[in-house]
């Protein structure tokens, strides 16, 4: 890299007044694949994984660690090779992501099938292919023992659990209302409730067709403090040592504590703001609407001078811990709570599904501006006009994420002025509301950050839109991974019935 070069973070830099990824010249990838697309870094995600066991592995030495990354993240087939080349098993929902996991060749035994309402076809295939099944609903265990009695062999299975957590009073940011991680858990579908739990778990020990070889949890990115992973795992251990006793003395010899560790950018639930952000617009609101009073041309006046509060989201500024300081906290954790209830640590394998902290910082979203507009009444507004839409991004706006981002083209300039990035569907489309950013001009290009995680694999194609191509950089080199969709396809499964392919006006009775 020139000395010159400013370091964003591993994988990004700005040279003179262009962005790169790795070796790669972003708006040279616009001018050679088109826009906009999503573009992943293949080395991003070897560093992330190859960090995640060495923090997990140097910090749990008692039994083996394993990463199972959540497909669901992002499943392009590519991506999974690389991940599977990297040693890493997989969290897998539905019978397409073990359809993919399985193909991309990851080891059975590091596959762990999640999800409710598990069909016996998927059971059947999880049972033939050797994956563990992580069990979600009451019935699902007489599906799998009759399923594997059948097959004449054994199912693997681990049992999902909900413990309660009454001290996680932090604020979900699941959840556009106030509500505490607590209430947002127990509201949440997944996972075995308590009460069912014990007995599911005697009938699977007595059952000479299902082997119980663990448990698993996943909360979830609530919260990002390290002190909800340290309740988190603290409770989870007290249920298993409950456990223990109700069970006979069995014991778990694999632990998954699935994930929500947030990637280091962590664009995630900003959008809403902050508890002190949520009275600040009660305020404003109740303001604005007493400003009426002062007539049309004085009201807007003011609210143009606050419009920055009014409707601009700075995000929250909260330092995210480092992926070691995570794995720091849940060891000590699990290994502190399991030696004070006379568990066994030693040989226990440890699990952790990253997906959001695995694939986000790897991927960014080019887009190119197709035109950019300004009023100057009633209320001054800048509108920069993307080729790309929120509809490609879904994951994120379901999760009101906030993306950082960077001007391609302009990387080095100050930024001049404050406007909405906006995209083309007919909605709002207010993909970055209300930023500062440099003077920019139809036929630059912006980079939207944080992409790798949830996005691509939400798009949709509102608007008769054709889904964005993905493009895989390492080093100097960029490669299609994922074509993009062409406008046929978005009609491809449409059938319009023959009756109705004459112009001509049905007679009604
Ligand atoms: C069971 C399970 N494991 C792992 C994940 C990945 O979570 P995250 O992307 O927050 O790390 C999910 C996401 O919903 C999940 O449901």
């Amino acid at each position: 890299m020139e000395k010159s070069a400013k370091v964003i973070d591993e994988c990004l830099s700005v040279r003179g007044s262009r962005l790169f990824m790795e070796e790669c010249d972003t708006v040279g990838l616009v001018e050679r694949f088109g826009s906009p697309i999503f573009v992943i870094s293949e080395d991003q995600l070897r560093r992330n994984m190859r960090r995640y066991v060495k923090a997990f592995s140097d910090r749990w030495r008692e039994g083996e660690v394993n990463i199972l990354p959540a497909i669901k993240a992002n499943w392009l087939l590519a991506l999974r090779r690389i991940l599977t080349q990297e040693g890493a098993g997989c969290d897998v929902y539905s019978a397409g992501e073990l359809h993919s996991a399985l193909q991309s060749g990851v080891d059975p035994m590091l596959v762990s099938v999640n999800g409710g309402g598990k069909s016996e076809e998927h059971i059947a295939n999880c049972i033939g292919a050797g994956v563990k099944i992580t069990v979600d609903d009451l019935d699902e265990l007489d599906l799998i023992e009759q399923t594997a009695r059948k097959a004449g062999g054994k199912a693997s299975i681990r049992l999902r659990l909900r413990p309660d957590f009454p001290n996680l009073w932090q604020p979900t940011g699941f959840a556009n209302e106030l509500v505490p991680i607590d209430i947002g858990f127990q509201v949440y579908k997944n996972g075995i409730p308590t009460e069912h739990v014990v007995s599911m778990g005697r009938r699977a020990l007595a059952s000479e067709h299902l082997d119980l070889v663990g448990v698993h949890i996943h909360l979830g990115r609530h919260h990002y403090s390290l002190a909800v992973w340290e309740e988190l795992i603290r409770r989870y251990v007290e249920l298993i040592a409950e456990l223990k006793t109700l069970w006979g003395g069995w014991e778990p010899s694999e632990i998954d504590v699935g994930g929500g560790i947030p990637s280091p950018r962590d664009p995630f639930g900003k959008i809403i703001g902050s508890t002190a952000d949520n009275l600040l617009f009660a305020g404003l609101f109740a303001g604005m609407y007493a400003l009426k009073a002062l007539g049309e041309q004085r009201r807007y006046r003011i609210i143009s001078r606050l419009m920055g509060l009014i409707l601009g989201r700075k995000g929250n500024k909260a330092k995210i811990p480092s992926i070691e300081e995570y794995a720091d906290r849940i060891t000590t954790t699990l290994r502190t709570g399991m030696t004070r209830r006379g568990l066994t640590t030693r040989g226990v394998r440890l699990q952790i599904e990253p997906g959001r902290s695995m694939y986000g910082n790897a991927g960014i979203h080019l887009s190119r501006v197709l035109k950019t507009k300004h009023q100057t009444r009633p209320i001054a507004w800048n509108w920069v006009l993307l080729d790309t839409t929120y509809f490609f991004m879904a994951g994120g706006v379901f999760e009101n994420n906030l993306h950082p981002f960077i001007v391609a083209n302009r990387a080095d300039e100050k930024p001049c002025k404050l406007a909405d990035i906006v995209g083309r569907s007919c909605y709002a489309d207010r993909m970055i509301p209300e930023v500062r950013i440099p003077d920019v001009q139809p036929g630059d290009i912006f980079a939207i950050l944080e992409t790798g995680a949830y996005q691509e694999v939400s798009t949709s194609n509102f608007n008769a839109m054709p889904r964005p191509a993905t493009i895989l950089v390492t080093g100097d080199q960029a490669q299609v991974i994922k074509r993009a969709e062409t406008q046929e396809e978005v009609f491809a499964r449409d059938i319009v019935p023959k009756r109705l392919l004459k112009n001509t006006m049905k007679k009604t009775g």
